[in-house]
């Protein structure tokens, strides 16, 4: 369950307003996480994060080649700062350690979710996409989507998102298997006072 403070936060999205959008969020269950907005000085550490969770974690459902292509040495924390200009980027911190970190963007993609090796199967990743679909729920948006890795899928299907197309994407002269996938952010349904069901 998430705990937020109650305050606002402001994302590269303006204020969003809260209950999980707040300027940290604690996941109790199944790890002690706590999730805040990024800030520009956290840069190289969630480069390192993107890197050991591709080459340590995804490496699994990639050939080397693939892996490479997606997570390059050249690949600095200057790109990345240019890539999360304009998004609403979040960071999991567990015992003051960053555990993992992802992004969406004004139409509701998500571009990146990557969690250390370190932490993962600790439910980080759940604490993070719970916290953007709370967030994109603040700005009513109706629907996030992703290009899912073959090591994510899982991930997005225990979160309601379903398979749209699998797909296949060219990368740095690399092709890589990845899935389109979409959940549907319904409106909760409104009860009148007095009815009965
Ligand atoms: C995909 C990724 C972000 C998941 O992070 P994580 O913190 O380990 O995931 P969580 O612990 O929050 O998992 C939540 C649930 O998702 C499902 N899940 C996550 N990883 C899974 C896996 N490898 N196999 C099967 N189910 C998995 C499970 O239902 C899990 O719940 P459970 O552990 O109680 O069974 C992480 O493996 C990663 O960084 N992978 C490499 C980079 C990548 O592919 N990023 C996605 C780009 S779109």
């Amino acid at each position: 369950m998430a705990q937020s403070t109650g305050k606002r936060t402001r994302s590269h999205l303006g204020d969003i307003p809260v209950t999980s959008s707040a300027q940290t969020a604690t996941v109790a269950e199944p790890a002690s996480v706590v999730i805040r907005s990024y800030e520009p000085e956290d840069a190289a550490a969630l480069v390192e994060v993107f890197r050991a969770s591709v080459h340590r974690i995804a490496s699994k459902d990639y050939t080397g080649a693939q892996i490479r292509a997606w997570a390059p040495d050249e690949l600095d924390e200057r790109s990345f700062a240019t890539r999360w200009a304009g998004k609403s980027v979040w960071v999991a911190q567990v015992s003051n350690r960053i555990a993992g970190f992802g992004d969406f963007e004004r139409d509701g993609h998500i571009d990146m979710l990557y969690v250390h090796p370190d932490f993962k199967r600790r439910g980080v990743a759940r604490g993070l996409l719970e916290h953007i679909e709370t967030s994109a729920r603040g700005l009513e948006l109706r629907r996030l989507y992703v290009e899912a890795s073959i090591t994510a899928r899982p991930l997005f299907e225990s979160l309601g998102f379903r398979v749209v197309v699998a797909q296949t994407i060219a990368l740095r002269g690399e092709s890589l298997r990845n899935y389109r996938m979409e959940k549907r952010l319904t409106l909760p349904a409104l009860t009148m006072p007095g009815a009965t069901s």
